[in-house]
C-alpha cells in the first residue's frame, strides 16, 4: 500500500471518516428532534374541525361536566366523541340561525355523523386505556391539560412513549382522589390546601379506588357524629352504655395529607397501583 498512497492520503482518509462519522450524528440529532418537534407530534396544534367547538364556552362557560359529553370515559378505553343529538339537546333551541352550526344542524337533518379532525391519536400497535387510569385517580388534566380553558382543542402533550413512561416510572407524582378527576384546576394538596382520606371496606372484585373516601375540607369540623344518631323507641334515658349498645357504625378515621408526595404514596397503596418496573415493561402498551 505504501507505494500506492504517500503519508499524506492516510491522513485525509482518517480525516473523511471522522467527517462521515460527524455526518452521521448530525444527522441522527436532527431526525431525532424531528421526532419529538410539534410538527410530528402535532402537540399544540389547533386542527381544522366542521364546527368551532369550544370547550372554554361549553365547559367554564356553562358548566357541562365532561361525562355529558364523553359519556363512556370511566367504563371504557375510549372516552367517545358525542353524537350530533348531544348538540342538540341545546343547539334546537339557542343559536338556531348562526351559521356557525350550519354543519350540525345539516348533520341533525341528514343523519350523517360530523367528521371531527382527531386531535389525540396513538398509533395502532399502541394499546391505551381510559378505564383504567381515570379509575385509578388520573385527572383528565394531568394528560389533557386545562381542557376548561381552550376556545380550540389542541394536544397539550406529545403522548409519545416517553412521555407515558415518564408517568408510568412515578405515578405518585400525578394520582388524586377519585372524587377529583374531573376537576380541571386541581393542583395537589398543600400546607394551605390539606386533603384528609379515609379507607372503608374493601370488597373484592369492587376497584380499589371505591374504598378511599377523600375531602377538602377538615372532616372534624363536620359536627359531632352523635348528632344524627336515633336511639331506639323507648330508649328516652340514654346512657353511654346504651349508646354504644346501639352499635355504631365507626366513624371513619381520617389522615391528613399536606403533599402531593404523602397523598401520591398512600394512594399508590390503595389503588394497589402495581410496581414502576412492571409499568414500564413492553407488553404493558405493546400487546
Ligand atoms: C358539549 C359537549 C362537550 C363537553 C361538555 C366536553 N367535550 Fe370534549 N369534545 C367535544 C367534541 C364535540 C369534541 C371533538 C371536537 C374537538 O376536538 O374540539 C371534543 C374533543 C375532546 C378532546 C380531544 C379529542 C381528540 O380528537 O383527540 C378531549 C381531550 C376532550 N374533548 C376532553 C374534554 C374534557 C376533559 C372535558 C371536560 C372538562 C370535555 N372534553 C367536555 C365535546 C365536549
Ligand atoms: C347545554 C347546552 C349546550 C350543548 C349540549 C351544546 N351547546 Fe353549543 N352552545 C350553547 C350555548 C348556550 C352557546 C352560546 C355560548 C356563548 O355565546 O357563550 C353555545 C355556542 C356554541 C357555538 C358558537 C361558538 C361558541 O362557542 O360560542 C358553537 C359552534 C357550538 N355551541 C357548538 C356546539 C356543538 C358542536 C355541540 C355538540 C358537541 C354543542 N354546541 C353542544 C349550549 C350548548
Ligand atoms: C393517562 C392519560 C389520560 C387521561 C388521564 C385521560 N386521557 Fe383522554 N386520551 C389520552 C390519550 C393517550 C388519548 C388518545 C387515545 C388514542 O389515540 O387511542 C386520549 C383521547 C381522548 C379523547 C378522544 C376520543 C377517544 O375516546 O379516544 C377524548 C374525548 C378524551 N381523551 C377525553 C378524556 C377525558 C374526558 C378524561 C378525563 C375523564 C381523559 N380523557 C383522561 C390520555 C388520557
Ligand atoms: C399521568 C400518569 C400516566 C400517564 C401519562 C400514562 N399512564 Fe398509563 N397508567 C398509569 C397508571 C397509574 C396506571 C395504573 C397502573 C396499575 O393499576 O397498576 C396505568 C396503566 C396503564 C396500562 C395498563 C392497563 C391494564 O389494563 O393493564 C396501560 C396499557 C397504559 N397505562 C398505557 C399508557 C399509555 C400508552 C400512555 C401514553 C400514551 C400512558 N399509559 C400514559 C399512569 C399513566
Ligand atoms: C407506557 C406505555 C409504553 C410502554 C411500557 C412501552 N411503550 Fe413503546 N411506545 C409507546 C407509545 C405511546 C409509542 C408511540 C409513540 C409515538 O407515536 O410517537 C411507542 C412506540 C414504540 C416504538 C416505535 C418507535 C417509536 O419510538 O415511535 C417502539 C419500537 C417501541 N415503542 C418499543 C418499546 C419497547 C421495546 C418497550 C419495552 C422496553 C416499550 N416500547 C414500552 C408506549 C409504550
Amino acid at each position: 500500500m505504501a507505494q500506492i498512497f504517500d503519508r499524506s492520503s492516510n491522513a485525509l482518509a482518517r480525516m473523511s471518516l471522522v467527517l462521515t462519522g460527524l455526518i452521521v450524528i448530525a444527522l441522527g440529532v436532527t431526525l431525532d428532534q424531528l421526532q419529538r418537534s410539534p410538527w410530528v407530534t402535532r402537540q399544540g396544534q389547533r386542527p381544522d374541525q366542521p364546527v368551532p367547538f369550544s370547550h372554554k364556552h361549553h365547559v367554564q362557560g356553562l358548566g357541562l361536566q365532561c361525562q355529558y359529553c364523553h359519556t363512556t370515559v370511566e367504563k371504557s378505553s375510549y372516552a367517545g366523541i358525542p353524537p350530533t343529538k348531544t348538540c342538540m339537546n341545546c343547539h334546537a333551541q339557542i343559536w338556531t340561525n348562526a351559521q356557525l352550526l350550519e354543519p350540525v344542524r345539516q348533520s341533525w337533518a341528514t343523519g350523517n355523523s360530523l367528521v371531527w379532525t382527531k386531535v389525540h391519536d396513538l398509533p395502532d400497535f399502541v394499546y391505551f386505556n381510559h378505564e383504567i387510569h381515570v379509575n385509578k385517580g388520573l385527572g383528565c388534566s394531568s394528560c389533557h391539560g386545562r381542557v376548561d380553558e381552550m376556545p380550540l382543542m389542541y394536544a397539550q402533550n406529545t403522548l409519545q412513549m416517553e412521555w407515558c413512561l415518564n408517568c408510568h416510572r412515578n405515578p405518585a407524582k400525578n394520582l388524586r382522589p377519585t372524587s377529583e378527576i374531573y376537576n380541571m384546576a386541581w393542583k395537589g394538596p398543600s400546607e394551605d390546601h390539606p386533603v384528609w382520606c379515609s379507607v372503608g371496606e374493601q370488597k373484592s372484585g369492587v376497584p380499589t379506588a371505591d374504598s378511599v373516601n377523600c375531602v377538602t375540607h377538615n372532616p372534624a369540623e363536620a359536627g359531632p357524629q352523635l348528632a344524627s344518631l336515633e336511639l331506639p323507641a323507648g330508649a328516652g334515658h340514654g346512657t353511654v352504655a346504651d349508646v354504644a349498645a346501639a352499635k355504631l357504625p365507626a366513624a371513619p378515621i381520617y389522615q391528613k395529607f399536606t403533599s402531593q408526595d404523602g397523598l401520591g404514596h398512600f394512594l399508590l397503596k390503595q389503588y394497589k397501583i402495581r410496581t414502576p418496573r412492571e409499568l414500564s415493561s413492553c407488553e404493558v402498551c405493546h400487546r
